[in-house]
């Protein structure tokens, strides 16, 4: 059986593209579906993105909400959709206990950095300040930690020669966009 997956965005979602790209012609889509794309913000250009595709979208405002009353609204809206996993992409709320116990170990995030080395917004920004001459891109499952639930896997990106942040953002995008689909699909097709 297809996983039916949600994916979760606040931004640009050039993630979730990448993933909708593989689900529709590449081995992706052999073992999951996106069932729906949900923005804690209207605003979200992939949003739009993921509608020009075709796919189901959604948002609920976060503003001005607790983060479990938030958590609450999304629960409920998805409930109805029998989603089996969550797929944080540039999704930029932290999630709270209640909605970690609904999709237990069924929460994934990509971090743009080694969670044991970087934590947290500005990876990209770090690596260049810090001339480091490569880092990692970690996809992981979601606790309720900042960046420390279980690694699944981690993928180099070679800094070397990247003259500024807008290269080290591109060199590790590309990673990105790649690896993030490579990992989904070994969990989806392991998982019965
Ligand atoms: C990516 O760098 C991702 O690793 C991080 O947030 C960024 C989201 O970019 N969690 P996009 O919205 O997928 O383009």
């Amino acid at each position: 059986m297809k996983k039916r997956i949600a994916i979760f965005i606040s931004g640009r979602g050039s993630n979730m593209l990448a993933i909708a790209k593989q689900c529709e012609d590449g081995a992706l889509g052999d073992v999951c579906e996106i069932v729906v794309v949900f923005s804690n913000t209207p605003k979200a250009a992939g949003l739009k993105a993921a509608a020009n595709l075709g796919l189901n979208t959604m948002w609920i405002k976060s503003k001005g909400s607790s983060r479990e009353s938030f958590d609450q609204q999304i629960i409920d809206k998805l409930e109805p959709l029998n989603l089996d996993y969550i797929v944080l992409a540039g999704y930029m709320r932290i999630i709270s206990e209640p909605f970690l116990k609904k999709f237990p170990n069924r929460i994934i995030n990509i971090h743009p950095a080694d969670t044991q080395a970087f934590k947290g917004l500005g990876a990209y920004e770090w690596a260049h300040e810090n001339k480091l001459d490569h880092t990692y891109i970690t996809v992981h499952l979601v606790d309720k930690g900042v960046d420390t639930g279980k690694v699944l896997d981690k993928r180099k990106v070679d800094l070397r020669r990247a003259e500024n942040l807008q290269e080290v953002v591109k060199r590790g995008l590309e990673v990105e966009h790649k690896f993030y689909s490579e990992v989904l699909y070994q969990l989806f097709k392991n998982k019965a």
